[in-house]
């Protein structure tokens, strides 16, 4: 795997001036960034085409759970932004990750990527939502389902990626936000682990954000995450 493009690089921020920056400092060190609701919201549908349109890979993370109808629509306006990943809720069910996948078919390239249970969840925030399994047991049941309808991986915690990766095999993608670095506090991540043990255990992409784009030296963050991975060889 590619290392510019096994980081995926967040920019969870409230204008384009500070994503840009971001981008900037980064160079050609990061090939791939996440953009969801807070800067789309922000700064549009163009800012998205602005970084495909410098070679750069988007996840645009939308966390879609609407109506099949409407999940379709927002997977084709997705693709024709040029994006490669886009999400859906598993819990929205099978109808609209199917309306996902079949919408994504006109789009070469974009891989419909079914959310499974976010990160700062856990079994007791499950509960009170009225699911009794566990959060590992609830992120396997919706990874079965994201399977049998076609999507092409899952998003999902450090903590449950090596049972997902035995379930999905090796061709699934699996994107694991939620990591922390070495030495750092977990944030409000409830189900924490490092970029290291998220690849090793069969990540093919870890999503990192605020260690890096707060950071003082963004690049330095971003060379050390990488630094921390370098051990690993992953054939996804
Ligand atoms: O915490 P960090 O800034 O690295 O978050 C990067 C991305 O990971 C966020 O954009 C969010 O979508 C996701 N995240 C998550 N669960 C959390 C915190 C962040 O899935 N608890």
């Amino acid at each position: 795997m590619d290392p510019t493009r096994q980081i995926i690089i967040a920019l969870d921020h409230a204008n384009r001036q500070d994503a840009q920056a971001v981008i900037d400092r980064l160079g050609d060190a990061c090939r791939f960034y996440k953009v969801g609701l807070e800067l789309l919201t922000a700064a549009g549908p163009e800012f998205v085409r602005h970084l495909v349109a410098q070679g750069k890979e988007v996840f645009l993370d939308l966390k879609l759970f609407e109506i099949p109808n409407s999940v379709a629509g927002a997977v084709r306006a997705a693709g024709e932004l040029g994006v490669s990943m886009v999400t859906v809720h598993g819990m929205g069910g099978t109808g609209i990750m199917s309306a996902a996948v079949d919408a994504a078919r006109d789009c070469p390239g974009l891989r419909v990527l079914a959310l499974t249970v976010v990160t700062s969840m856990t079994d007791a925030d499950l509960a009170d939502i009225g699911v009794p399994d566990t959060a590992e047991a609830q992120v396997l049941r919706l990874a079965r389902l994201a399977e049998r309808a076609g999507c092409h991986g899952v998003i999902a915690s450090p903590r449950e990626v090596a049972p997902l990766r035995a379930l999905l095999g090796s061709d699934a993608v699996i994107v694991t936000p939620g990591v922390t670095l070495p030495g750092a506090s977990p944030a409000e991540h409830a189900r924490p682990g490092t970029p290291l043990a998220a690849v090793t255990d069969g990540a093919s992409h870890v999503v990192v954000g605020r260690s890096i784009t707060r950071a003082p030296d963004p690049l330095s963050a971003l060379r050390r995450v990488r630094a921390d991975l370098s051990p690993t060889t992953t054939p996804r």
